[in-house]
């Protein structure tokens, strides 16, 4: 029995045996009888019937032992008459304790079960949010996919066509030097559309990632080297700091390649001349979510995770931006001159390796975007 019962049960016993000690002193007092009703409303809280059935039954006998007593003469049938009230009265208060309890115990369970369907729907509610919201974004890269195929396509045919006659003229006897010269500008330029094209499959149909275990300066160098021409042009400086004993990284180079290309050239679009940029490299223990999802991938993965992050001294976003941030086709910048799928993409890109890809910001004081990816402790040779 739960230590809070064992208290009730002793207070009801206590109020009892006072009752009945009251009662002795003071024969023939029915009042006393009356307080009764207190031990049983006590003993009802437990919700036990075996035990008000038995608080009932000696309270009961309690009430006719009153008529032990020595009454005036001739008032006994009076009495029994008035314990036999008071003892109807204290089954009464039993009774209703009871049902009273017993309600109450099953609008707790009600409430309970009620809560935790409750809950349930909540939880499937947000699934089922989550799961429109990535059809939605499915149907629309689908059909973005969809109208990149056909236009290839379409220009595609034309195109062949154009470089063959191209290539004709090319050969023909006539062409004098700076015919050839003109001719080769054409060519180069119908590479270069060929290219564009290729460039747009490949933004909307993506590869699947390629992972291994790699040192994350394989990944951060090249892609700070790309990018280090534009933020001199710009007057931005871009530095990299790389954290002391980073694990190996679980990344296909290509893929985060990309990923950092297009974090960095967002951190440069929103940086003003002779601010900065910084990609901060670290590590520290993976959350348990990050472990469950890291290790689905990555399945010899240690408890940790490397960090990349990519910190501006931008512009900022307002907050309604930082919701949208990884919507595809989310973006601020001009008609021509954004896509609005380079966060998206590259949160696909990093949780198609385990990891994830979350972005901090606050307007007029810059930007914080970071890579979590699975990380693998190696122990040096040597070392036990
Ligand atoms: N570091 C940043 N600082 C301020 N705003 C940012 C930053 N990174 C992203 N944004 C905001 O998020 C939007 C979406 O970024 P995203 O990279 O997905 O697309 P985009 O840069 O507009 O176009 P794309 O990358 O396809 O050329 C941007 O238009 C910009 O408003
Ligand atoms: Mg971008």
């Amino acid at each position: 029995m739960p230590k809070q019962n064992r208290i009730v049960l002793a207070i009801a016993s206590a109020v009892f045996l006072v009752i009945v000690v009251l009662e002795t002193v003071a024969p023939a007092n029915i009042v006393g009888a009356y307080a009764l009703v207190l031990p049983i409303l006590l003993v009802a809280t437990l919700r036990n019937r075996l035990l008000m059935v038995a608080t009932v039954v000696a309270c009961v006998a309690a009430t006719y032992i009153g008529l032990m007593q020595p009454t005036k003469p001739g008032r006994f049938q009076a009495a029994v008459v008035n314990r036999t009230v008071v003892a109807g009265v204290l089954v009464m208060v039993a009774y209703m304790g009871m049902t009273r309890e017993e309600r109450k115990a099953r609008e707790e369970t009600t409430r309970q079960a009620l809560a935790q369907q409750t809950e349930s729907l909540l939880r499937a509610n947000a699934l089922l949010v989550d799961a429109k919201d990535q059809l939605n974004r499915s149907e629309r890269l689908a059909a973005v996919g969809q109208l990149v195929a056909s236009v290839a396509h379409e220009v595609g045919t034309p195109l062949h066509s154009i470089a063959w006659h191209v290539q004709a003229l090319g050969e023909e006897p006539g062409v004098t030097p700076d015919m050839r010269k003109r001719i080769t500008v054409i060519d180069e330029q119908l590479n270069r559309v060929v290219r564009i094209i290729q460039d747009l499959l490949s933004s909307t149909r993506q590869r699947k990632p390629d992972p291994s275990w790699m040192s994350v300066e394989q990944v951060i160098g090249p892609a700070t080297a790309l990018m280090e021409p534009a933020f001199h042009a710009k007057e931005v400086v871009l530095t990299s700091e790389l954290a002391i004993g980073v694990p190996l990284v679980w990344a296909d180079a290509g893929k985060l390649h990309q990923v950092l290309v297009n974090l960095l050239t967002n951190a440069l679009a929103a940086t003003a001349p002779h601010g900065s940029v910084d990609v901060h490299v670290g590590a520290r223990a993976a959350t348990a979510e990050e472990l469950e999802s890291g290790q689905r991938l990555a399945q010899d993965m240690s408890s940790m995770v490397v960090t990349v992050a990519v910190r501006d001294t931008g512009i900022g976003m307002p907050a309604s931006d930082v919701q949208n941030a990884f919507q595809p086709f989310f973006t601020t910048k001009e008609v021509g001159k954004g896509t609005g799928l380079g966060l998206f993409l590259s949160r696909e890109t990093v949780q198609a390796h385990g990891g994830r890809l979350s972005l901090v910001s606050k307007q007029g004081q810059g930007t914080t975007v970071t890579i979590t990816l699975p990380g693998k402790v190696v122990v040096p040779e040597g070392v036990v």
